[in-house]
């Protein structure tokens, strides 16, 4: 009897598993290509079990060979699947991640009711493994009534009079590092591992009121991480199974907290002391004093403030350093406008130090750092997941569809900017941003649009116009012959060499 019973539950079991298995990997997948296909969406066929990440991977692999001629117009590189099958089926189409379909959106009507919405039916993709061990559920992973609280200390912490207050801090660091580049006059100098440092100590200083050295621990960490996320990306998975990476991220992740904790606690203990009056007036304490907040509904938790923080020293250190990085590649091979740059900077600050009041100012310098984005935006992703049953430019769009704006084809299509659109050319700049889009403003993606549009924007163009002029008071550089240009997503689009310039002072 017990025999028997025992057979028939497992017997239940088995048919469960199985028929949960067809469902994800063959009845899902065959009713959402049908859907789309109705619609007029096409997209390369869906196979099983890994989807189009073959195809992917092996084009990516033909066409980045790891050394291509110093062009600007990187997508067809960078994605060459994309280029092939927006060629193949038009400007939106489906593809296959595993079994997670994804809609490639490049029409900007469609792309600024994505970006744009309000309602809460396109919420930010969850990911697991390591990157939720990178971010966790920090800012830009989280919704709703969380998402507005943390958004609100952010704003407050990185904008207006807070921000200005840093700028201070950012010129000192700058200067800091132009004092090491002292030892490279009249030779070549590397300068994305100089922009890591300073970006590093920037965010330490001017967010979390730490040097450099405190940070450094967690900056070591989070590269480590980055770097798991780079080899596990595209491994097939087995599911139940943690491949290495995973267990690895999993341990870093836990020193992570640690680490952050201990800081967190340092600041707690000097108020509790009545050594410090406050917890702060920068970033980390803001984020202290709204977890101490006496109102439940703008409390937010330990494990809140740690994501943040986590957050907080990636996304402002990866992002600003290949900015610059990318900045100074742009001007080392069109030197006049290093030239242009030079005499605006020049002509407002001679050899004295860059003034908090004339940051905004640096026009040529701004519109510099705006086109450097355009070709080389850091982040290339922009993904979304339909939370619910959805209408998008007249397509049904069932809950659940992963969705996927590309900032590097938009920033390269010649139809909205113009046959020119993988040149260098600053001057499209000159007129603000809504003349250089045609008052489409969902054409520039660098730092996103809509509501979950960047919030270190600010901070971010501050930091690399102060950098930038004063490389340009002190130096000229051309660019190394040892320069290798080789774009690569490790997270961010970063040279994957760095960039080798020759230094001469001025
Ligand atoms: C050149 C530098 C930077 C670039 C190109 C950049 C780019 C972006 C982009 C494209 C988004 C939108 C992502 C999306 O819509 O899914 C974003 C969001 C975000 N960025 Fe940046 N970023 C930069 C610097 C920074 C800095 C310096 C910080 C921190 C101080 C920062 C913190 C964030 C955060 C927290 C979000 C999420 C915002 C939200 O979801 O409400 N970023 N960034």
């Amino acid at each position: 009897m017990m025999m028997t019973f025992f057979l028939v539950f497992l017997g239940l079991l088995v048919i469960y598993i199985l028929a949960k298995f067809l469902y994800k990997s063959w009845w899902y997948p065959i009713s959402i290509q049908s859907l789309m296909k109705s619609q007029g969406i096409r997209g390369p066929p869906y196979k099983f079990p890994n989807g189009n990440e073959t195809e992917i991977r092996d084009m990516e692999m033909k066409s980045n060979t790891g050394h291509i001629e110093l062009r600007h117009d990187i997508f067809s590189v960078m994605q060459p699947h994309l280029q092939s099958w927006i060629k193949l089926y038009g400007r939106n189409f489906l593809i296959w991640h595993g079994s997670e379909p994804e809609l490639i959106v490049t029409d900007v009507d469609m792309i600024k009711e994505i970006l744009n919405n309000k309602e809460g039916a396109y919420v930010q993709r969850k990911f697991g493994g390591p990157l939720l061990d990178l971010f966790g559920n920090g800012l830009p992973f989280s919704e709703g009534q969380k998402w507005s609280k943390l958004r609100k200390v952010a704003d407050y912490a990185f904008h207006g009079q807070s921000l200005k207050e840093m700028i201070p801090a950012m010129i000192g660091s700058a200067e800091a590092m132009l004092k090491t580049w002292k030892s490279y006059e009249g030779k070549e100098i590397e300068v994305y591992e100089q922009f890591k440092l300073m970006s590093a100590e920037i965010i330490s200083k001017t967010a979390f009121g730490s040097s450099y050295l405190e940070g450094k621990h967690i900056f070591q960490m989070l590269d480590k991480l980055t770097r798991i996320i780079y080899m596990d990306h595209r491994k097939t998975k087995i599911p139940g199974i943690k491949t290495s990476g995973e267990i690895e991220s999993g341990k870093l992740r836990e020193a992570l907290r640690d680490s952050i904790m201990l800081m967190l606690k340092k600041r707690e203990d000097n108020v509790k002391t009545g050594q410090a009056e406050s917890y702060g007036g920068d970033f980390l304490g803001s984020l202290l004093k709204a977890h101490h907040d006496a109102d439940v509904k703008t409390r937010i938790s330990a494990d809140d403030i740690i994501d943040e923080c986590k957050t907080f020293y990636f996304a402002a250190h990866e992002t600003t350093t290949n900015l610059l990085s990318w900045s100074v590649l742009l001007l080392a091979s069109n030197p006049e406008w290093q030239e242009k740059a030079r005499q605006e900077v020049l002509e407002l600050y001679g050899q004295e130090t860059p003034k908090t009041e004339s940051i905004s100012r640096l026009h040529i310098v701004g519109m510099i750092l705006s086109e450097t984005l355009r070709l080389y935006s850091p982040v290339i992703y922009l993904v979304r997941t339909a939370a619910r049953n959805t209408r998008l430019g007249g397509l049904t769009i069932p809950a659940g569809l992963g969705l996927y704006v590309p900032p590097l084809f938009v920033h390269n299509s010649c139809e909205l900017w113009g046959d020119d659109a993988h040149l260098f050319k600053p001057e499209r700049f000159a007129e603000g941003m809504a003349k250089a889009t045609r008052d489409q403003l969902m054409s520039y993606l660098a730092f996103g649009f809509g509501p979950r549009k960047c919030v270190g924007n600010n901070f971010a163009t501050t930091e690399a116009k102060i950098t930038l002029a004063m490389i340009l008071q002190h130096y000229k550089f051309t660019l190394s012959p040892n320069y290798i240009h080789s774009p690569t997503v490790v997270l961010n689009l970063q040279p994957k060499h760095g960039v080798q310039v020759i230094l001469s002072p001025l």
